[in-house]
């Protein structure tokens, strides 16, 4: 039999997972474990580049591994678990960062975005955090890493730092391909459709745990066009706004641009606002109710995270040894 592709990707339970995660990102996972070998994990180490709350980041964690589950990550079929809890990333993160250039990390975007935003806090974690990426994904021998645009700078310096090392070592790692979702897949603010939909425009967020009318609210409030055409038209040029909601609506509904220019037609936005509301409420309500009822599973959540890890680590462990027994280190 042929071994399977390997797939790894993680978000960072610095905020409360959303339409845009979900859409975006964990609904494409779902469905992929029959054909490839996936790791899935909650990137907690990355948090702490921006200061955390610790109770909110523990409490945020663990739902996020619920969600996943809840989301049709299967723990049977997935490996899923905490990056915390496999010493390994912290490890070869170290090794790593000596095979990174100081220009290499002064060049990556998030770096500049971050440190401007957060400039009394501007600290080593943030700058070397690409690297603590690189091992995160070089670990598990990846083929792919499904990642958004934004992290695709971050999967080429993986590429280059792996390269870099094999060229010295051998065949150390396997050199991954980023997997960049198509165009549809991105997900915009329902109140900035110019922006990424993102936690920290809350009334244009639409998270996983919000409740039905709060959902209904937010649609009803969304960013249509200012060009008071009132209808509904696939164009993201001129009508970014209704292109999203759009692009919201086929991937719940699963229905193309034209079913939906079709079923609106003649109606204007207060008819199309309220209706991709509705569908998303049903989309949500079972995994809403179903994260509800695996946080309060706390012995299942536990068994989950245990055997996570245990598979993780074992995996991690097996490049972690090469590399160490590579570089020099006097093996036990
Ligand atoms: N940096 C990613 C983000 O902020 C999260 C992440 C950390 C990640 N390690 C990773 C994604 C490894 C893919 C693979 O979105």
């Amino acid at each position: 039999m042929e071994e399977k592709k390997i797939m790894l990707s993680g978000i960072q339970p610095s905020g409360d997972l959303h339409l845009g995660n979900y859409l975006g990102a964990i609904k494409n996972w779902a469905d992929r474990a029959q054909e490839f070998d996936c790791y899935y994990f909650m990137a907690d180490l990355h948090t702490i580049t921006v200061r955390q709350n610790p109770a909110d980041l523990r409490r945020r964690s663990m739902q996020q591994l619920a969600a996943y589950i809840a989301c049709g990550l299967d723990p049977e079929k997935n490996t899923l678990f905490l990056q915390s809890m496999v010493p390994q990333h912290a490890q070869l993160s170290w090794v790593l960062s000596c095979y990174t250039q100081f220009g290499e990390l002064s060049r990556m975007t998030q770096f500049k975005d971050k440190s401007a935003k957060h400039k009394d806090n501007i600290n080593a974690g943030l700058f070397t955090y690409p690297v603590l990426m690189a091992a995160d994904i070089l670990l598990y021998q990846p083929h792919y890493v499904p990642v958004g645009a934004d992290q695709k700078q971050h999967v080429e310096l993986t590429r280059d730092i792996a390269q870099r090392f094999n060229s010295i070592y051998g065949d150390v790692f396997r050199v991954p391909e980023p997997y960049i979702p198509k165009a549809g897949a991105r997900i915009y603010g329902l109140t900035t459709p110019g922006d990424k939909m993102s936690k920290s425009i809350p009334e244009g967020c639409v998270f996983l745990m919000d409740d039905p009318a709060v959902i209904a609210r937010k649609f009803k409030r969304a960013v249509t066009d200012s060009d008071r055409e009132n209808c509904v038209r696939y164009d993201p040029e001129n009508k970014p706004g209704v292109a999203n909601l759009m692009n919201i609506y086929a991937s719940v509904t699963g229905k193309t641009f034209e079913e939906i220019e079709k079923e609106f037609e003649g109606q204007g936005y207060g008819v199309f606002k309220p209706a991709v509301g509705e569908a998303v409420i049903e989309t949500l309500r079972p995994i809403r109710e179903e994260t509800d009822r695996l946080i309060k599973d706390k012995a299942y959540l536990e068994s989950v995270y245990k055997e996570g890890a245990a598979r993780a680590s074992y995996i991690a462990s097996k490049t972690l040894r090469k590399v160490y027994k590579k570089v020099g280190f006097v093996q036990i």
